[in-house]
């Protein structure tokens, strides 16, 4: 062979290297191809093996024109592979499509408490009324829960509350009213609060739950009156049920107000007690250290699922726990 053969079988098998790489359609189809031409026993190996043939003067040349086209024959292998897998990705994509009119997932929401929207509601009249909203510890001591609010020991109002005591003579709050007392004696008077929280006793059947939630409300100031608490207890109530309502007052012995009163309000006719209230008993205010010469008191304490089954006409006081979500869902 000489070179002008050569360059023409060169020329020759470029172009059907060429020409076989366009016609293939898989990567092993292209494989293939390139170990034809540039394997172990490719096409340009054999023609690498006949260089011995040539005069040693041109076999330099020859050697070089082989490079070339090996260089070549790789670089169409290279270029025919990336548009082999771009072709492949774009038929992907347009087959993968999204349909965006498939609904989608709902997310569930939840809803508020029917307690804790009571609680909200009351807690917001007596916010814009000026009240401070506090709290105290569910576990406490007798002091606090009793004796302060002029409940001595052995008084017969005691029985009354079903107290679950601790072992550690502590017991879980029968009421609210604590609450009053660690707030006085945290700060000086005038005072103006509204304590929500839970309270316990040692009580189950229809109507009663051995846990539940009442609501404090406390003034101290100069010149608080019997009168002042009538009118706000009645505006309270006008805005919680949302309409006008028919307040009486009742006589009734709370140990740490006097006077004392519950009061009913006209339900269907019927009068349905609703709270119980009164002036702060002096002996009350004196243990915190108010001046009883300056200021006076009055306080209420109300029941929250009560309330909150008179306005959403719930009939059933399990129903605030039992977690039934088709109930729950309503609020
Ligand atoms: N603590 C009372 C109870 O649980 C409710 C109560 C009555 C609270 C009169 C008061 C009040 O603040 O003045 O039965």
């Amino acid at each position: 062979m000489n070179l002008d053969t050569l360059k023409k079988t060169l020329l020759e098998l470029k172009a059907k290297a060429i020409t076989e790489f366009k016609s293939a359609d898989s990567r092993s189809d292209i494989d293939d191809i390139y170990r034809s031409f540039l394997g172990k026993k490719g096409e340009v190996n054999l023609l690498l093996k006949s260089l011995g043939s040539f005069p040693q003067e041109k076999r330099k040349e020859a050697g070089m024109l082989l490079n070339e086209l090996k260089s070549d024959l790789e670089e169409a292998y290279l270029q025919i592979t990336v548009s082999l897998s771009s072709k492949a990705n774009q038929e992907r994509l347009s087959n993968e499509k999204i349909d965006t009119s498939l609904p989608g997932f709902q997310a569930r929401k939840g809803s508020v408490h029917p307690v804790s929207k009571t609680i909200k509601e009351i807690c917001d009249f007596f916010e814009k009324m000026g009240f401070d909203v506090e709290s105290g510890p569910e576990a406490e001591i007798d002091y606090y829960n009793f004796e302060a609010l002029n409940v001595p020991e052995d008084h017969p109002a005691k029985d009354m509350h079903d107290t679950f005591y601790l072992n550690n003579a502590g017991l879980l709050r029968t009421h609210t009213s604590p609450v009053q007392i660690r707030t006085m004696e945290k700060r000086d008077a005038p005072h103006r609060i509204i304590c929500p929280g839970k309270v316990y006793r040692k009580d189950s059947d229809l109507t009663h739950t051995p846990m539940f939630h009442q609501i404090e409300g406390l003034v101290v100031e100069e010149g608080a009156s019997f009168s002042q608490l009538k009118g706000l207890l009645n505006d309270f109530l006008e805005d919680f049920f949302g309409e006008k309502v028919e307040l009486r007052f009742r006589p009734s012995y709370f140990p740490f107000t006097e006077p004392s009163a519950e009061a009913d309000i006209r339900w269907n006719k019927n009068w349905l007690e609703v709270l119980g209230c009164g002036m702060v008993h002096p002996n009350v205010l004196k243990g915190v250290g108010v001046d009883t010469k300056i200021y006076s008191g009055f306080a209420f304490g109300l029941g929250v699922e009560r309330m909150a089954m008179l306005k959403y006409d719930i009939p059933d006081l399990r129903a605030f726990f039992e977690n039934d979500i088709r109930f729950l869902n309503q609020f």
